[in-house]
């Protein structure tokens, strides 16, 4: 979909965080229009869970987005270096996550991409959620434009996702249920050697208990995130506000959340290599090692050098 780089801000000399858009995405005007429009409504929000977006813009064919940048790792590293988490540690990330997708939700904003690479850490433990709203602009692509602009991720999207229909809050709150059970698990819950066979599994088949793949967490936590991941919508939490409101609920009164997950053996689809084959469909990964470039005036760096360093956590 885009590459990051690291860059500097020469006029305010802080670090920023420039996404650049693939020119496959650019040159389809039904996404841009729609990208405009949900960049500016992600760069009004302004939460401690959420990346700030500084500045959207373009530069001749180029289409970027400059956003805060943050020194940390992204959620999908943490899990692979350190899955599963112990409980506390994952409702605490869980909790920040639903605290910044529920604030956009009650700005009227779906997030539509939530998972593990679109959420970063901080080395105190502060979560920020990134990426508000691209995917969301993919799912307004004509009908015939969606099978070759993929939008959203297959390892974290809904059923209701996968069937292509539009995004709304309670399929975010799907995401993050994934999201819950990888770190509380060190594993995915579908399985697919492709988009097709695991927006089939999301469909279709029952995620596996929480509490079976790892019985280090309890069965009350584990009945929460099968809630979470409800086929139905309607069955799940309607909000990632109120999907935090449980957690922290849990959180206070969890006797159990000091019990130490068991480590799990390993393997499963988030440590092997065909599940990532899988998920790079949807990710663009390669690129420019480093690059110098000026940004056109009128943006908001304009006129200054900007170094630019691919950043990618892989
Ligand atoms: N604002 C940011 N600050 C620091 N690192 C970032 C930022 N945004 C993204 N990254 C890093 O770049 C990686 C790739 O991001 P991105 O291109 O959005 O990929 P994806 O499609 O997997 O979300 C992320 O997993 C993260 O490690
Ligand atoms: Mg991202």
């Amino acid at each position: 979909m885009a590459v990051i780089y690291k860059a500097q801000d020469m006029l305010l000399g802080r670090a920023v965080a420039v996404k650049i858009l693939r020119p496959s995405l650019t040159s389809n005007p039904a996404f841009l229009e729609r990208f405009r429009e949900e960049a500016r409504a992600a760069a009004r929000l302004a939460h401690p869970n959420i990346v700030t977006v500084h500045d959207v813009g373009q530069d001749r064919s180029t289409h970027y987005i400059v956003m805060e940048f943050v020194e940390g790792k992204d959620l999908k590293r943490l899990i692979r270096e350190a899955g599963p988490f112990s409980i506390d540690r994952a409702l605490d990330i869980a909790i920040q996550i639903c605290a910044g997708v529920g604030y956009a939700h009650r700005a009227d904003l779906v997030h539509a991409d939530v998972k593990p690479q679109n959420v970063l850490v901080t080395d105190d433990g502060t979560v920020k959620v990134t990426d508000f709203g691209i995917a969301q602009a993919f799912s307004y692509s004509a009908p015939g434009e969606r099978q070759s602009v993929v939008w959203g991720s297959p390892h974290y999207f809904s059923p209701e996702q996968a069937q292509g229909e539009p995004p709304t809050p309670a399929a975010d709150v799907y995401a993050i249920g994934v999201v819950l059970f990888e770190m509380l698990t060190g594993e995915l819950p579908f399985k697919g050697k492709d988009h097709r066979e695991l927006a089939l599994a999301h469909i279709r088949e029952e995620a596996p208990s929480v509490s079976d793949v790892n019985p280090g967490v309890p069965r009350k936590l584990g009945r929460i995130v099968r809630k979470v991941m409800a086929k139905e919508p309607s069955a799940r939490y309607r909000t990632a506000d109120q999907l935090g409101r449980i957690l922290e609920t849990y959180r206070r009164q969890g006797v159990d959340t000091t019990t130490p997950p068991t480590r799990c053996s390993g393997g499963g689809s988030t440590g092997g290599r065909p599940a990532d084959a899988a998920c790079g469909l949807w990710r663009a990964r390669r690129g420019c090692g480093e690059l110098q470039r000026r940004h056109a005036a009128g943006s908001a760096v304009a006129g200054v050098w900007v170094s630019l360093r691919r950043r990618d956590g892989r």
